[in-house]
């Protein structure tokens, strides 16, 4: 059984296609790394695969299960999986370890005693525990996107979805998030990425997506993608952002 697929997904904001009929498949273990221009509709997909946003038609299957607008199908698709965005989007009021916490409290039911008491396990994880009881505004931006993906970590989803998540930090703190993430993937949980960062892509990617225009234009290993993209666009893009980086 496939983690997610998506049959023929289709989107639209009032008289605009955001995303024109999207097949996917996720298997347990990849690494998918979506690229694409900004516009293309990734971060809308990403939405709604989470069901964040319902597509207008077309269909999500979940661990076999149809998400169909249940709402409790919706809300059990959502405690096993994990979304990492670009702006982290912690509680300000909150500290650090309570950031992780509070999900395990509110979703799954456990005491706080417990429920810090897993969250610091995380935090550990991300190489944070020094941090706990730091609130958000005492953090940089790579500790607090550490702090949302042990978040993301303690509900033990099946599945991590990451919406840009180097992009809103200074470039000397990127590093450690992506070590983070790499860890992650040697554990060989399933991760669906969207980032600029081709190095990850590249290296971490078991599978690249191109996405243009609400089309997946192309589909391929990371190796072929960036050595010899089939698809003019594909590489149209990739080589714009190569000459970016040098
Ligand atoms: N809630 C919304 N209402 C109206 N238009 C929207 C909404 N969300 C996204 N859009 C539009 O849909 C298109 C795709 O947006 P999306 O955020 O999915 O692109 P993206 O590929 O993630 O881009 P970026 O790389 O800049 O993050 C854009 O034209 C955007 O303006
Ligand atoms: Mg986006």
């Amino acid at each position: 059984m496939s983690v997610l697929e998506l049959h023929d997904v289709h989107k639209s904001f009032g008289d605009l296609k955001v995303l024109k009929g999207i097949n996917f498949k996720v298997e347990r273990g990849e690494i998918v790394v979506i690229l694409g221009p900004s516009g293309a509709g990734k971060s809308t997909l990403l939405r709604i695969m989470n069901f964040l946003e319902h597509p207008d038609s077309g269909q999500v299957v979940f661990l076999g299960k149809k998400l169909n607008g249940n709402y409790k199908i919706i809300r059990w698709a959502r405690s096993k999986m994990g979304f990492v965005f670009q702006h982290f989007n912690l509680f300000s009021h909150l500290k650090a370890l309570d950031n992780v916490a509070i999900g395990l409290v509110k979703v799954k039911g456990k005491s706080w005693h417990e429920a810090r008491e897993i969250a610091m396990k995380y935090l550990e994880k991300v190489g944070l525990s020094d941090k706990a009881q730091n609130y958000p505004s005492q953090l940089s931006g790579g500790q607090k996107q550490r702090v949302a993906i042990a978040r993301a970590l303690a509900m033990e989803p099946e599945m991590i979805l990451f919406d840009e998540p180097t992009s809103a930090l200074d470039p000397s703190l990127v590093g450690e998030v992506l070590e983070v993430m790499k860890s992650l993937a040697r554990e060989g949980r399933t991760m669906i990425v969207v980032t600029h960062e081709m190095g990850f892509a590249k290296s971490v990617g078991t599978r690249i997506i191109y996405m243009e225009d609400g089309r997946i234009l192309e589909e391929s290993g990371p190796t072929e993608f960036f050595k010899n993209p089939r698809n003019e666009r594909a590489k149209r893009f990739v080589d714009s952002i190569l000459e970016r980086v040098i």
